[in-house]
């Protein structure tokens, strides 16, 4: 059958990080602690303002399908947010919002590209990019960022693998592994470049030592913009995102929606609602607390030697080179959380150069953090001399 050979000529990778998350799962079972620093997941509880919401949406039995592109008055919040934030104009109308911002990368990449063209995904990634692709039968171009350069994207290098068939470019920033932002600059260039850019701003928000930023506040009108409910607000499993799309696309996207999805999840999107009213002094204590955790996690790293030579200046991730313990930090990381209960994620998800590399979430409370930095320490002091 064609699907099936499809499939079989597709190989799609393990999302590894779920891999060692289930096998960690695995090992809870049987009743051993394990400290999680490897999912992307705030532990922080969801704000009871939200709460609040979704219970009111129950009671009021706001509970049916919404509107396709959903609904009006979290669009226009929206909307609102982008113009108090970056002073820019984006009509509600051309605000989709979709199941997490997953399907909202899903149907970016569907409505601005068609099977075989080429798209290029700045490396390291969020391992989901390549494999959407690949499910699409879109062709992937890995452009690297390095280490060395704080992971900022060298538009001229990025303007020579430019080609005819290039036709999209998908950017995360701020980025899941490395929890770098782009700097304006660069942000600015990328708006000028002839292909379709998809910015992935997943992660807007949780800026630590850089502004909020969006490519939207550069070129209001020509990025397509994925963005979502679940890492500011720790609302992973209410599966709301939403993507903001120029205007002649809106139409496009909306069909697929329909067809796809119907709409995002009705409770989810007035629940919503009230994460426009939490304060700035919460959002505030929320920086600080992602703050001491990254600092602890530095300092840490540093006392156990582990090579360090970027700045992560935003979300909840660090990615570093192991390359002095392992070849193969897949192995490394499932060593390491049989041996003394710390979940880390592998470099591998995040591109194939990253073989040597592991990514530290520190999402969680200090406490946790704290607490797996120094199961770290032990295995490397133990185990791996
Ligand atoms: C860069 C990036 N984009 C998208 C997602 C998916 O998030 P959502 O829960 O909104 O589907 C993630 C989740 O980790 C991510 O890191």
């Amino acid at each position: 059958m064609y699907l099936m050979s499809y499939i079989n000529n597709t190989p799609i990778s393990p999302f590894y990080v779920m891999e060692i998350l289930e096998e960690a799962q695995k090992i809870e079972r049987k009743g051993k602690k394990i400290i999680h620093l490897e999912i992307g997941e705030p532990t922080e509880e969801v704000d009871s303002k939200i709460l609040l919401s979704a219970n009111k949406a129950i009671s009021s039995k706001k509970y049916k399908y919404t509107n396709s592109l959903g609904i009006l008055e979290l669009r226009t919040r929206i909307s609102k947010d982008y113009k108090k934030k970056f002073k820019i104009n984006i009509d509600p109308d051309r605000i989709l919002l979709t199941t997490g911002s997953s399907a909202a990368i899903l149907l970016s990449i569907l409505t601005a590209t068609k099977k075989n063209d080429e798209i290029i995904i700045i490396s390291p990634h969020y391992p989901c990019y390549p494999q959407i692709l690949k499910i699409l039968g879109r062709k992937i171009k890995i452009f690297n960022t390095y280490e060395k350069d704080n992971y900022q994207i060298d538009i001229d290098e990025l303007k020579k693998s430019l080609t005819t068939k290039t036709k999209a470019l998908i950017v995360n920033t701020p980025a899941n592994p490395t929890g770098v932002s782009q700097s304006e600059e660069v942000l600015k260039k990328l708006c000028k470049l002839k292909i379709q850019i998809i910015s992935d701003e997943i992660y807007q928000g949780l800026s630590i030592d850089y502004q909020v930023t969006s490519i939207l506040k550069h070129n209001p009108n020509k990025p397509i913009v994925v963005n979502g409910f679940s890492k500011l607000y720790s609302m992973t499993g209410w599966r709301l995102g939403y993507i903001v799309l120029p205007v002649k696309m809106v139409r496009y996207a909306q069909k697929l929606q329909q067809n796809m999805f119907i709409c995002a999840p009705t409770i989810s999107q007035h629940a919503a609602l009230s994460t426009f009213d939490i304060s700035v002094n919460e959002k505030k204590k929320l920086i600080n607390k992602y703050k001491k955790n990254r600092n602890f996690v530095l300092k840490k790293l540093k006392d156990i030697e582990i090579k360090f030579e970027y700045e992560p200046d935003s979300a909840f991730y660090i990615f570093c080179d192991m390359s002095k313990y392992t070849n193969n930090s897949l192995n490394l990381c499932k060593e390491i959380l049989n041996k003394v209960g710390l979940a880390l994620a592998p470099g591998i998800d995040f591109g194939k150069r990253y073989k040597k590399f592991v990514r530290i979430s520190y999402a969680s409370s200090y406490e946790e953090v704290k607490e797996g930095m120094n199961l770290l320490s032990k295995y490397l002091k133990k185990y791996n001399k």
